[in-house]
């Protein structure tokens, strides 16, 4: 590099007369507009800077040190000249290159930042409601079309409601397939309720006649996992009371509700059946929805498929809840579904464990 020049005394450089000196300054120019220009200047800007302008260092306070102070007394005034010249064009020529290079980088960053109207949005993908949700807003919205309203209830109840006043004393054989699991050290014996039923007594304990709720929530049994169990699945119940409710009421609802959910071709079938807190007490099938009734595998050959168990309320039941509900004046009727069981009946969906495991390749099949 020529600056190298500038360690030196112009008396060590041999610069005797005006000519030599003007141009020793004129290889510093050179090899200065050289630099500047070089593509890679803004990359090391400050050193650049630094490395001309530094007061300890720089090319110029090595000039000014070197060659100026020490100049011969006929050579000062056009060193000092020279030397103004030389520092008056580094500088401008510094100050125009950072403007340069400062309004290339606002350039850069604008074209980065700047919004291309014409590119299509980016879609961003919101999900959908899951299939049990979906389900069990496809059965309120049915239930609430004609006067029922949707109550909750707890999930964590007694023995009491969850059996006895439902008419299911200690020891009845109707607890066999309603195992479930018990909290300890609660003062009063606790477990985790194995059917919405008990939301039927909490309900009318706190509500005289008349009453139509339906009440959906997770349920929970002690069964061995399979395609078709789990601990723990949904339900809907449902309750009617009045004073003049028939069993023609009960059928007719019934009958409504599978022609909303299944479509309008779709037949009812009444099945005797039991529960202890309804008498008489029904299983209600639908016509296949597949097959329409003919027989194919899915109603495996029969042309019916069970839906739910209902049946007119128990007399004994009004028994276990007072509160103005008196079996001689008041009737009703009950039923409860297994939300799980009809989405997986309409959807065919043949495992459960799918519905609980949120793979969202299964989860996505119903938009
Ligand atoms: N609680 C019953 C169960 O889980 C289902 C049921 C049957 C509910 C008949 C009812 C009913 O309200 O009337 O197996």
């Amino acid at each position: 590099m020529t600056v190298d020049t500038t360690t030196q005394t112009l008396a060590q450089l041999g610069a005797a007369t005006l000519d030599q000196v003007e141009s020793r300054f004129t290889e510093i120019r050179a090899s200065f507009d050289a630099e500047i220009s070089r593509d890679s200047v803004s990359g090391d800007w400050v050193a650049f800077v630094a490395q001309w302008t530094g007061r300890k260092s720089g090319v110029l306070t090595r000039i000014a040190d070197n060659w100026l102070k020490s100049a011969a007394p006929e050579l000062k005034k056009v060193v000092g000249l020279e030397f103004q010249k030389l520092k008056a064009h580094v500088e401008s020529s510094l100050e125009s290159k950072r403007k340069e290079i400062e309004s290339a980088a606002e350039h850069g960053a604008a074209a980065r930042d700047r919004v291309d109207l014409s590119l299509p949005g980016a879609e961003r993908a919101i999900g959908t409601r899951h299939l049990i949700r979906q389900t069990y807003e496809e059965l309120t919205r049915i239930f609430l079309s004609i006067g029922f309203s949707v109550v909750e209830g707890p999930e964590i109840e007694t023995p009491y409601y969850n059996f006895e006043a439902l008419n299911i004393p200690e020891h009845h054989p109707a607890r066999d397939n309603m195992d479930t699991f018990y909290i300890e050290g609660a003062r009063e014996p606790h477990l985790l309720r194995t059917h919405t039923s008990p939301m039927q007594i909490r309900t009318m304990e706190k509500q005289p006649p008349p009453v139509r709720i339906v009440v959906p929530g997770k349920v929970y049994r002690r069964d061995n996992p399979d395609a078709t169990h789990g601990y723990m699945f949904h339900q809907i119940e449902g309750l009617a009371v009045d004073t003049d409710i028939t069993f023609r009421d009960f059928k007719g609802t019934v009958e409504y509700f599978v022609r909303e959910f299944l479509g309008p071709k779709a037949r009812t079938r009444l099945r005797p059946s039991y529960f202890p807190f309804t008498e008489p007490s029904a299983e209600v099938d639908a016509s296949c929805h597949v097959c329409g009734g003919s027989g194919c595998r899915i109603c495996k050959f029969s042309g019916w498929i069970e839906l739910f168990g209902a049946g007119m309320v128990d007399p004994a039941v009004y028994g276990f809840v007072k509160n103005g509900y008196d079996a001689e004046k008041h009737s009703g009727f009950a039923f409860g579904m297994g939300i799980d069981r009809l989405a997986m009946m309409k959807y065919g969906v043949t495992e459960l464990p799918l519905l609980f495991q949120n793979d969202v390749r299964f989860l996505r099949q119903f938009p």
